[in-house]
C-alpha cells in the first residue's frame, strides 16, 4: 500500500483528530499522525472510494447514515490482543473466583475494550476451570465491551484463524472448548463458553448503563488512548462499579503515576477498591 499517492496536510489531520475525538473521546496526539495516514490510505488514493483526504473529511462531515464514521472509527482503533495475553492476570482470576464464589451471590466480570474477544473468551474459559460443573449452576457472566463495530461482529462470532491461536493456548484447553474446521483451519469457541460472554458496544466516555457492581474489570490496553483528565474520568466511573475489594487490571505496562485514583494499587498493575 503507497501511502504518499495522496498527502494529509496538518490542519486537514487535526481536522481528523477533532472528529474522531468527538466521536470516541479518544485523542490522537501529533506523533499519530503517520498511522493516521497509514490507516487512512485503506480508502483513500487514486483507486479507493475517497481520491483525496479532503474529499473523506468533507464524506464524514456529510455522513448523516453514519456508517463512514463507524468506518473512519473502526480505521483508527488498534485491536492487537490475544487469548491469555499477560497470563498472570488469568491466575489472579482464576485465584479470585475460588476463593469468592461461596461467598458472593453472583459474579460480574468486564472485558473493557475487549477487541476481537479474545480476552473475554480466556476469561470464561478460566471461569470454567475454576468452577468444573459448578459453573452451570452459579451466576456467573462476562461482559466485553469495545467501542469499535468491526472488533465486535468478530467477537461476537468466536471463530480464530489457527495461526491466530497457535502457542497462546494451551492443547487441552484448545481440545476442551473449542471446535477444530480442519478445511479452514479455524478454531470456534464452544457454546459452553459463549453462552458466558455477552458481547456489547460501549465507549468508555459514555455514561455506564449497568445495574450490578463488578467483581473484576479487565481494562488492559486501553488507557493507552486517553488523556490523564479522560483516564481519571473514566478510573472514577470503574471505581463506582466495582464491588467493594473488587479489582481493577490494566495492562503490565501501563502505570497510574500522575492520575488521580481511589483504588489500592497492588502487584501486577492490580487495583482493589477499598472497603
Ligand atoms: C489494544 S486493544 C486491547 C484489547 C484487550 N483488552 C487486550 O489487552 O488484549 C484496545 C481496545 O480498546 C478499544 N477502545 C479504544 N477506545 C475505546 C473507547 N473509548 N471505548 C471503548 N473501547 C475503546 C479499541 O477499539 C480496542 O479494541
Amino acid at each position: 500500500m503507497k501511502i504518499k499517492d495522496v498527502y494529509l496536510s496538518d490542519i486537514l489531520f487535526k481536522n481528523f483528530v477533532q472528529l474522531f475525538y468527538d466521536l470516541t473521546g479518544i485523542y490522537l496526539k501529533d506523533y499519530k499522525k503517520y498511522l493516521v495516514e497509514y490507516r487512512l490510505c485503506k480508502i483513500v488514493g487514486p483507486d479507493k472510494p475517497f481520491k483525496t483526504y479532503e474529499e473523506l473529511y468533507e464524506a464524514l462531515l456529510h455522513d448523516t447514515k453514519g456508517d463512514l464514521r463507524i468506518q473512519f472509527t473502526n480505521l483508527l482503533t488498534t485491536n492487537y490482543t490475544y487469548f491469555f495475553r499477560e497470563e498472570n492476570h488469568f491466575h489472579f482470576l482464576k485465584e479470585y473466583i475460588i476463593k469468592n464464589y461461596k461467598t458472593q451471590n453472583y459474579m460480574r466480570l468486564w472485558s473493557a475494550g475487549c477487541s476481537t474477544g479474545e480476552e473475554a473468551y480466556s476469561m470464561a474459559i478460566v471461569c470454567h476451570e475454576a468452577l468444573g460443573n459448578m459453573v452451570h449452576h452459579y451466576d456467573i457472566k462476562i461482559l466485553a465491551t469495545d467501542i469499535s463495530m468491526d472488533v465486535i461482529t468478530f467477537a461476537m462470532k468466536g471463530v480464530y484463524h489457527y495461526s491466530k491461536i497457535r502457542g497462546n493456548i494451551e492443547d487441552h484447553l484448545l481440545k476442551k472448548y473449542f471446535y477444530f474446521d480442519k478445511d479452514k483451519k479455524t478454531f470456534t469457541i464452544k457454546e459452553s463458553i459463549k453462552n458466558l460472554v455477552q458481547v456489547r458496544f460501549l465507549n468508555l466516555m459514555d455514561t455506564f448503563p449497568f445495574t450490578r457492581l463488578f467483581d473484576v474489570v479487565f481494562l488492559r490496553n486501553v488507557l493507552i488512548y486517553f488523556d490523564n483528565n479522560e483516564k481519571e474520568i473514566i478510573l472514577s466511573k470503574i471505581y463506582d462499579i466495582i464491588k467493594p475489594q473488587g479489582y481493577l487490571i490494566l495492562g503490565l505496562s501501563e502505570s497510574l503515576v500522575g492520575i488521580r485514583h481511589k483504588f489500592i494499587q497492588l502487584p501486577h498493575s492490580i487495583y482493589q477498591k477499598e472497603v
